[in-house]
């Protein structure tokens, strides 16, 4: 079995002439929390795009789990245990924190129109169990005293946290993550680190992370991948990566001093 959970290889995405990803190729480990940065426009979001079925590749493969997902539409990945999260929170601002989580699982029998209309003994007790896993995901995140809060009033950090809180409603194997940690302050930032940790440690739950901040980087990520151009540039361990001479020069230009890249 292999140890890792993720494969590309050799992966490219055209847009008219443009690679926005170009012939990459990575592996993320089963257990990891791998981080991805590199300078705006190297084809970060559109990877994660790919890789969760958000867009269709041009050529290369995609293995998770051991089976080919490549150009696998979004919804079949979600039920493998696929997941990502978007560089803009996507919660549903009319609903509540509590609602939006619990319509986050798929197949519930109250789906279907017969169901709704007779409303069995079947689909209350599902909802039962949905709201109890609902409220335990909101316990976890230490948002309990927003469960009613209609999500569009949260601020950003909390938007992230409770987009985070949606991967938790299923049986998540891999969760890639979209810059969550972007434009949230300090506080919450912790908060997020902490719940990433925990679900990495006590759920199993894999990570990938596109992120900025060198120093949430730093304390949650390892490997760290390297992004410029479409593909990867550089892999190590955070402290490898603000040394490498390659990485200093793609981000602020030959000749540069070792620096915080922020
Ligand atoms: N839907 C699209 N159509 C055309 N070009 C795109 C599209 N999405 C991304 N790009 C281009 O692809 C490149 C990589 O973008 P992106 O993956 O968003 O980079 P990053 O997330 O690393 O900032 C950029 O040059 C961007 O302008
Ligand atoms: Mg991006």
């Amino acid at each position: 079995m292999s140890q890792n959970i993720l494969e590309i290889k050799n992966l490219s995405k055209f847009f008219g002439g443009l690679a926005a990803v170009s012939n990459c190729s990575l592996n993320v480990k089963k257990g990891s929390i791998t981080g991805i940065i590199g300078p705006n426009g190297s084809g970060k979001t559109t990877l994660f795009n790919l890789i969760a079925g958000n867009l269709k590749s041009s050529s290369g493969t995609v293995v998770f789990d051991a089976e080919d997902i490549t150009d696998i539409p979004s919804y079949e990945l979600f039920s493998k245990g696929l997941l990502r999260t978007f560089q803009i929170a996507h919660e549903f601002s009319n609903l509540t924190v509590l609602e939006n989580l619990m319509v986050v699982p798929g197949n519930q029998s109250g789906e279907k129109l017969m169901k709704v209309l007779f409303k069995s003994k079947q689909v209350v007790e599902e909802e039962i169990l949905i709201e109890s896993k609902a409220r335990e995901v909101i316990e976890f995140l230490n948002l309990t005293h927003l469960s009613n809060e209609l999500a569009g009033n949260l601020s950003g950090g909390q938007k992230k946290l409770l987009e985070l809180g949606r991967t938790m409603m299923v049986d998540a194997k891999l969760v890639l993550l979209d810059e969550v940690g972007a434009g949230v302050n300090r506080t919450l930032l912790k908060d997020l680190g902490i719940a990433i940790k925990k679900l990495n440690k006590e759920k199993g739950y894999t990570f990938c992370m596109i992120e900025h901040d060198m120093d949430f980087i730093s304390s949650l990520c390892d490997p760290v991948i390297v992004m410029a151009e479409g593909s990867v540039l550089f892999e190590g361990s955070a402290d490898n990566v603000k040394q490498n001479e390659k990485v200093i020069e793609c981000y602020l230009g030959r000749g540069s001093k070792m620096q915080d890249i922020k």
